[in-house]
Order: structure tokens, then sequence, then C-alpha cells
């Protein structure tokens, strides 16, 4: 009997298709072949979407799996408390087989090595900073600070700095040097910039929210060391960590800007690697809207352009959120794997979203990508994935496989004891320096008192600063810092414009496309070229940053 050939075209990919995932591979799921991301390209990034319920933490706490199990650390939030589970082994329950039974995949039920982080220290480790790790531009996004109050914020942490004063590290310590500013206002606006009192009792106010909010707990010492979120444990498997979100939630501005923090702990720590053969970490920004929902057009800037700059770092960064078009088409651009769950068009909005997240995918002529967004079952999926070329594979109808963890919440003995077992400690409570307090508050006090002297030094106050001298060492000490260092430029320039740090001399953005050299050569470096701030030719001056430092570093071009 004569067998009939399988034509090739119609195909799809199924021919060339291996049977199994490869071995350097994260397996998603089922279409009409096994779909995974290539540990090799898993630093391309990803999406995943879909409506509520329709299977975006399930999928998650696959791929977090699967990572772990290839020795990748992992981060994400667990912004409901149901991503917990995966520190548990998981139960036989009739969905979990019915679906493997479906797709072939073998459960194999067991717990992963975790660690829970908290802001708050509770129901997990301590995750903190100081108030100068954090910089002036994250802090006045966490303090929702107006452009000029952000302002006066980057010239209280640039006086410190002039004044040689202490490392500032609790909100306290914040607070004491805005008494210290607001007492000499006056004076320092001469010379700094406009300081006017009711701006930094504005600042003051904000400090008091965020302290209400928590802010105490993670401000304070000793810091987070980013590299403890990438520990593999000693059977290989890489750590996944988890950071308790419920509570963060409650405060969405305050989560979306510390996980933009870490972002850019690992983006300043971590070394250029170029394409390496896996990730260093996989960060999942869970609820990712809430990064982008009303943020200032700077900071999208440098959201985008980390994203960019870290996948040489070896970090892969993959954003969950329920309608696609809440990532900015600057940053989804740059998302090379993606699962698209099943999303509602109701309204005309919705319908647009259904749309526009169909264009993104590589059609498939077998699949009316449009329909079958609206059309998928719960725990199925769109899935489209970076192929060994580097290139987004057809669009496939996926059924992604269950977790081998538990789906769902632990108990608090069960996270108690995962917290125990954690291979990093970090004491409860945050310290900082009592002798650092006094002399900011020494500095605070003075500045009283010098008030009333303040009336005389006026007049010399003003005819000794002129400025001139003070930019021509601004660029003396940036040649020598940056000579001396070594570090690379484009990680410096960065990280000091996205903290808003008033490094001497940090604060452009002017040479960024020129340094550009992690990845440039992905199939989507294309499409990055109209974001990409080129060789100076479109430098912006960040307005807060430059209100002290304005256009150092714009247009400078690296050979
Ligand atoms: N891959 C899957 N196979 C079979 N069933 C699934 C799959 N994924 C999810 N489900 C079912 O759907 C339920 C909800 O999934 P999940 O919690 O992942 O949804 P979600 O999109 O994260 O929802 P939300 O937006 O509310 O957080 C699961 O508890 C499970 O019963
Ligand atoms: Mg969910």
């Amino acid at each position: 009997m004569a067998k009939r050939k399988a034509a090739p075209k119609e195909d799809l990919g199924r021919s060339e298709a291996p049977a199994k995932a490869p071995d350097d591979s994260v397996y998603i799921g089922q279409s009409v072949k096994p779909e995974f991301i290539y540990l090799r390209l898993a630093n391309r990034h990803g999406l995943i979407t879909g409506a509520t319920g329709t299977g975006k933490t399930v999928t998650l706490q696959g791929l977090a799996e699967g990572f772990s199990d290839q020795g990748v650390p992992v981060f994400c939030a667990d912004v409901k408390g149901d991503l917990s589970g995966v520190a548990e082994e998981g139960e036989p329950k009739s969905w979990i087989e019915a679906r493997a039974k479906e797709i072939g995949y073998k459960v194999e039920y067991r717990a992963y090595p975790v660690i829970f982080w908290d802001l708050f220290g509770k129901d997990g480790l301590p995750v903190r900073t100081s108030v100068d790790e954090m910089g002036p531009l994250l802090l006045s996004r966490l303090m929702d600070l107006s452009e000029a109050q952000e302002g006066v914020l980057n010239i209280a942490f640039k006086i410190a700095k002039d004044e040689k004063l202490p490392k500032l590290v609790s909100l306290k310590n914040l607070q004491t040097l805005l008494e210290g500013l607001a007492a000499r206002a006056n004076k320092l606006t001469t010379k700094y910039g406009n300081i006017t009192k009711a701006s930094v009792g504005s600042i003051q106010r904000s400090l008091l929210v965020l302290e209400q909010q928590g802010g105490s707990h993670f401000f304070g010492e000793p810091p987070l060391k980013i590299r403890d979120m990438m520990c593999t444990g000693r059977d290989g498997r890489g750590y996944i960590n988890v950071l308790a979100s419920e509570k963060l939630m409650e405060s969405p501005r305050l989560y979306a800007t510390f996980l933009l923090f870490l972002l850019s702990e690992l983006f300043e720590e971590l070394e250029e690697l170029g394409d390496p053969d896996k990730p260093e970490l996989v960060f999942f920004f869970d609820e990712a809207h809430l990064l982008f929902k009303d943020a200032p057009k700077a900071l999208l800037e440098k959201v985008e352009q980390v994203v960019r700059l870290i996948r040489s770092k070896g970090v892969g960064v993959y954003f969950v959120t329920q309608n696609p078009l809440d990532i900015p088409d600057t940053v989804s651009r740059q998302l090379g794997n993606r699962v698209q769950h099943a999303l509602r068009a109701f309204t005309p909005a919705e319908q647009k979203a259904v749309k526009s997240a169909a264009q993104t995918f590589r059609r498939n002529p077998k699949i009316d990508t449009e329909q079958a967004i609206m059309q998928l079952g719960i725990g199925e999926a769109l899935v489209s994935t970076l192929d060994e070329k580097g290139q987004p594979s057809v669009v496939q109808l996926t059924l992604v496989r269950p977790p081998n963890s538990r789906v769902g919440t632990i108990t608090e003995s069960e996270r108690g004891k995962v917290i125990a077992d954690s291979p990093v400690k970090y004491p409860a409570k945050p310290s900082d320096s009592e002798a650092d307090q006094a002399r900011l508050q020494e500095w605070a006090d003075g500045a009283a008192e010098a008030k009333a002297a303040s009336a005389d030094e006026k007049a010399a106050t003003r005819t000794s600063s002129g400025g001139g001298s003070r930019s021509d060492s601004f660029w003396t000490t940036l040649g020598k810092t940056l000579i001396k260092t070594g570090v690379p430029l484009a990680t410096r320039v960065l990280t000091d414009a996205l903290k808003g740090r008033n490094r001497r001399g940090g604060g452009g953005f002017g040479g960024l496309g020129a340094l550009d050299t992690g990845g440039g050569a992905s199939a989507k470096s294309s499409d990055n070229s109209k974001t990409e701030t080129s060789a100076g030719d479109k430098y912006v001056p960040f307005k807060s940053i430059n209100v002290v430092e304005r256009g150092i570093l714009g247009g400078r071009k690296r050979q």
C-alpha cells in the first residue's frame, strides 16, 4: 500500500522540528511540534500576556522550573501569592494529569530550590538598599515627585557629595539632609539653582508617605548583594528567587520602581558577556504595566535602554501582563520569545489589543491569529520563539505544559522552612550608622545657625559662585575617573542616569548608541534603530539630572 507523503510546504516546521525539545532549551509546551526557548537565545527577552485566568502564572511557573533545571537562576515576583508553591512538590490534579497526557509530557513532581525575598522582611529575606544606591531618579519615582521637586532632590544629592557628608543610607538620613537644605535654601539657590522651602517641604512630606508605606524597612544596611539572587544549588539547579509582592502591590509604584531598581543593580553589577550559552539570570517582570503606566518619558527611555543593554550581560527579561498594549512599542520590539494566552475582545480597546497582538507574530497560514487569540482555551497559547538563526518562529497554537511543583500557595510553616534553608543570610533588622546620622544632624543644625549669619555672607557668595571653575573640575574628574576605573562607559553612564546619580560628569546619555555592543547582531536590532540614542545625535538632556550638570557627555562619541 502506498503511503501518503507529507507535504513539506504545508508542514510549517514540523518535519525539521525535533521530536522533543533540544537539551539546550526550555520546554514550553506542545503544538504540532515541541515549543521551546533556546537557552542561548533566552536573553533576547520575552513576553507572556493574556486575560485574567488564562494561564499566565502557570506558564511562568513552568518556564521558571525549566530555567532552574538548566542551572539558570530566576527572579520573579509573586503578585498574588500563587507562585510560592514552586518551592513545594506538585500534587497530581486532574487538570495537570489531563494536560500532561494530552501532550505526552511526564510530570516529575518535585520541589524547586527557592529563595523568598520580601521588601518588608516578613515573608522572605529582606531586600534592602541605601538611599544613595537608589539615587534621586528612582526615589523621585517612588515618591511621585514633580519635575521641580525632582530637581531639588537632585541638588540635595549633589550637595551631600560636595559637602562630603556621610553616605545616605536610611530615609532618616535623607530627612536630615533635607532639613539642612531647607535651612540654607537661599544661600544654596545662588550656587545650585532654585531651591524653595516649599518644594523641600513637599519632598519631606512625600518622604513621610514613603516611610508609612514601609520605606524604613528597605532603606538600610546591609544592602542586597544582587549576586545573592544568582545562586545555584548543589544539584546544579538554579535558585528561583520569589519576591513576596502581595503587600507590595498595595503600592504599585513602589513595586514597579523596586523591580526596576533590581534590574538596574543587575545591569550595574554584571559584566559584559556578549551572547552567552545560557542566561546568567532570567527576570520575570509580572504586572509589567505598572512599570510603564504614567512613567515620565525620561524614565521610559531609560527602561528601553536597560532592557536593550542588559541582554549582553546575560539577563533575559520576561514581561508578564494582561494586555500586550501595556508594553511600549520600543520595548515590545525587543521581546523575542512570546507566549500569548487568550484575550477578550468585547470593547473596541480590547479589539485593538487583539489586532495588534496578532500582528506581532510571524504569520502561520494555517492559523487565523486574530481569531485564535480570542478563542484560546485556558492553558493554551500562541507561541513564537526565536529559532536557531535568531528569527521569530512561525506562530503555533500550543498547549502549555503543567508545572512539576505545586500550583498555588504554601503554608506559613512551609515558607518558614524554606527561608531558614536559604543559601544566603541577611539580618532581620536594617541598621544605619548612628555616627553618620549624628554628623548629618550636625550639618543640618549648623546650617540653621549659619542662616542667621547668612545675610552678611550673601553678597560674598554671589560674587564667588560663578560656577566656571566648578564645571571645569567636573570634566577633569570625569576624565580621570573613567580612565582610572576602566568600567565600560555605557554601563556607567546608563546606571548613573537611571539612578540619577550626580557622579561628576555622569549625567548625560550622549554616546550610548555608539557603545551598544551587546548583541547588536540580533534579528531585532534593526527594529531598535528608532529608539537608539545614537552617537549623540538625539541626545535629550535628562532634565532632572542636568539641573546641575547640563549637557555633560552630551554628544560625545567613542571612536
Ligand atoms: N497549562 C495549563 N494546562 C491546563 N490548565 C491550566 C494551565 N494553565 C492554567 N490552567 C488552569 O487555569 C487556572 C488559572 O491559571 P493561572 O493562575 O495561571 O491564570 P492567570 O492567567 O495567571 O490568572 P490571573 O490573571 O488571575 O493571575 C489554573 O489554576 C489551572 O486550573
Ligand atoms: Mg496569575
